[in-house]
């Protein structure tokens, strides 16, 4: 009997070429997985195409909704955001694909899993280091890691193996997507001064056809977790759907940016988030309501290292999981709801409020029932400034004595 693999397979040509070429070459028995995170392919067609290849079982797996509630809305809390720019939907598919990878290898009696990832990105050690942590006895293989094929290469071997090659030609772009965004690579991309050409978006419209009007629209958070959309409770995948629609039509959530992965390259990535880029913005600002100064400024840090971690593949680690205590335990207040404009690929948050809120205005008017103590500030101010104080009095008494020595000695 052959071994079995199983195979995280998108229905695309890369991994319908390792079908075969598991079979072929490494003599598995191959899986395939199939896993629905909101990349918007036709899973169905998917299935028959696998079967077609020659896959002995074929699983699709509907996990979007785990996908935003126990990562996307993690990283939401954390406010993480690679380099300060990229809110990693990639990133944080790659843990939940390949734990299912393992719950799949394990339900099915598979030695292996294997991935289409090629030699020279992160989503390679994602998976690696996931699996390595989930199922540390099965084997992975990276069938295009070994095999470094040219588009020309893959396409000649499904030719020759009667794999099916999508008749329209095929995106010059390297894409991939989920709920939480869409990442885009290759082409023309490649080259860093060149604009990305309109071609490469597909949730966002452009700026300049965007509607006349400024469209609004109130998030509210439940002890971080994004719960509503103006005033209508809704759960995690109708929520980040509608939001990608609305801040899409206004042309909110294009990221270019010049990104240094953790193989060493510096390349150049251009992200499509619109839900997430106006939930992490209007998050960070309930949290600006409602955490303390202390809090808040030491949770940058750790937003930093969050993100960082995230895209080094290292979800399953301890650091992870007490990051995540401490974010969790900043989280308690932060509920409540954010007011959003957008217009014309702008954003901006308008308005805040929450039973929370820290603001106090009697301590922050300007205007009668000013509650604030000004005499105060004056002791404040005289301690505070005290070591300020005593360093330049030193200072002064140093410019009327005679010239430092310089160390040089030597005659006089
Ligand atoms: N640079 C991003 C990351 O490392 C996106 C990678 C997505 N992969 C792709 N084939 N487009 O998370």
């Amino acid at each position: 009997m052959l071994k079995k693999i199983v195979l995280a397979y998108s229905g695309g040509l890369d991994t319908s070429v390792c079908v075969r070429w598991l079979n072929d070459a490494y003599g598995y028995e191959v899986v395939t997985l199939t896993v629905d995170v909101g990349q918007g392919v036709d899973l169905e067609a998917a299935r028959a195409k696998a079967l077609q290849i020659g896959a002995c079982e074929v699983s699709v797996i509907d996990a979007r909704e785990e996908f935003l509630r126990d990562f996307a809305f993690r990283a939401l809390k954390a406010n993480a955001l690679y380099e300060g720019k990229y809110p990693l939907a990639s990133a944080l598919s790659r843990p939940l694909i390949a734990r299912l990878l393992v719950e799949t290898a394990e339900r099915v009696g598979a030695e292996a899993i294997a991935h289409g990832c090629t030699g020279k990105g992160n989503d390679q050690v994602r998976f690696d280091v996931s699996a390595a942590a989930l199922g540390p006895h099965l084997k992975v293989v990276a069938p295009l890691r070994e095999w470094a094929m040219s588009r020309e290469q893959a396409i000649d071997y499904a030719a020759e193996h009667g794999i099916p090659v999508p008749a329209q030609k095929e995106s010059p772009y390297s894409i991939d997507a989920n709920l939480w965004g869409r990442s885009i690579e290759c082409g023309a991309l490649e080259d860093p001064w060149r604009e990305p050409p309109e071609d490469v978006w597909l949730l966002t419209r452009d700026p300049a056809d965007c509607p006349d009007r400024p469209t609004y629209v109130e998030i509210s958070f439940e002890q971080g977790l994004p719960v509503a959309l103006d005033g209508k409770a809704m759960e995690p995948i109708e929520l980040v759907s509608e939001l990608n629609r609305v801040a899409g039509e206004q042309g909110v959530g294009r990221i270019d940016h010049i990104e240094n992965r953790l193989v060493g390259i510096k390349s150049r990535e251009v992200y499509e988030a619109p839900a997430a880029t106006v939930l992490m913005v209007a998050h960070r600002d309930l949290e600006d309501l409602t955490l303390e100064r202390e809090t808040a400024h030491f949770k940058r840090i750790i937003s930093d290292k969050y993100a960082e971690l995230l895209y080094y593949g290292l979800w399953y680690s301890p650091l992870r999981e007490a990051l995540d205590a401490f974010v969790d335990q900043t989280q308690v207040n932060v509920t409540g709801t954010v007011r959003v404009k957008m217009h014309r690929g702008q954003m901006m948050i308008v308005g805040r409020k929450s039973p929370y809120s820290l603001y106090d205005l009697s301590l922050a008017t300007y205007d009668t029932g000013d509650g604030y103590n000004h005499a105060a500030a004056a002791g404040f101010i005289e301690l505070w400034g005290l070591p300020v104080r005593t360093c330049a009095k030193v200072q002064s008494a140093r410019q009327t004595r005679p010239e430092v020595p310089t160390g040089k000695g030597g005659a006089r």
